[in-house]
C-alpha cells in the first residue's frame, strides 16, 4: 500500500500543549501506511507581506513539508475567542503560496466549549481553498483532562476517537484526484 504523507500543525506553542499532544498521540498511533510529520510553525517570523519572497528557512520548511503532503491536520486552541496567534500567522505565510489550496484539510479540537476560534478557522481554511473533510473533523474533550500524549494513547476512549477521524481522513484523501 503506498503511503500517505500528513502534516500536522499545532497552534499552540505551549511546551504541555494538549493540541500538539493530541498531534503526537496521533503520529504514535498512525497505522503503518500512514506517515504524519509534525510540523513547527513557531520559529516563524511575524508576517510581513513585505517579506514574502525573501528566503526564510522555517517557512521554506513549512511549505515544502506541506506540499509533500496529501492532507493537513490541524489542532489549535482558542484564544479570547479568536484563533491562536501562531496558527493565524503560519496560515498568513501560506496564504499566497500554491502549496495550499485544495489540500484536505482534518480539525482536532481540544476543547468542546470553544467553538468561537473553531469557526474562524474554517472561515479562513475556506478563504484559502483549504478542503476541509468535515467527516473528519473530531473534537476530543483534553482541556483540564491533564493526559499527555501518552495518557491519550492510553484513554480508549479518546484514542479512537483520534485514530477513527484519522482513517476517515486518510480514505478521503484516498478518494481525491491527484494533483
Ligand atoms: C490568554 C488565554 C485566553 C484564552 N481564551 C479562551 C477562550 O476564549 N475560550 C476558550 O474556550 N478557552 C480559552 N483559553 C483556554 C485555552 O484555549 C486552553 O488552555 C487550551 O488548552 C490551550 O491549548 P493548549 O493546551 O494546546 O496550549 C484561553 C487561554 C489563554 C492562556
Amino acid at each position: 500500500m503506498e503511503k500517505i504523507k500528513i502534516l500536522a500543525l499545532s497552534g499552540s506553542l505551549r511546551k504541555v500543549s494538549y493540541n500538539s499532544a493530541a498531534l503526537a498521540a496521533l503520529q504514535q498511533m498512525a497505522p503503518e501506511h500512514v506517515e504524519i510529520v509534525i510540523g513547527d510553525i513557531g520559529n516563524l517570523p511575524l508576517f510581513n507581506p513585505d517579506r514574502e519572497n525573501e528566503s526564510i528557512p522555517a517557512l521554506e520548511q513549512l511549505k515544502s513539508s506541506l506540499a509533500s503532503a496529501s492532507g493537513l491536520i490541524i489542532a489549535s486552541p482558542e484564544y479570547a475567542h479568536g484563533i491562536s496567534g501562531p496558527m493565524k500567522n503560519a496560515l498568513d505565510w501560506l496564504v499566497a503560496g500554491a502549496e495550499f489550496p485544495n489540500k484536505p484539510i482534518m480539525l482536532i479540537n481540544t476543547s468542546p466549549r470553544a467553538s468561537h476560534a473553531l469557526e474562524s478557522l474554517r472561515e479562513i481554511l475556506k478563504t484559502m481553498c483549504g478542503l476541509i473533510i468535515e467527516s473528519a473533523c473530531v473534537t476530543v474533550p483534553l482541556l483540564g483532562s491533564g493526559l499527555d500524549q501518552d495518557g491519550i494513547v492510553a484513554n480508549w476512549e479518546i484514542s479512537n476517537a483520534l485514530q477513527t477521524a484519522l482513517n476517515e481522513f486518510c480514505q478521503q484523501i484516498s478518494l481525491q484526484p491527484r494533483q
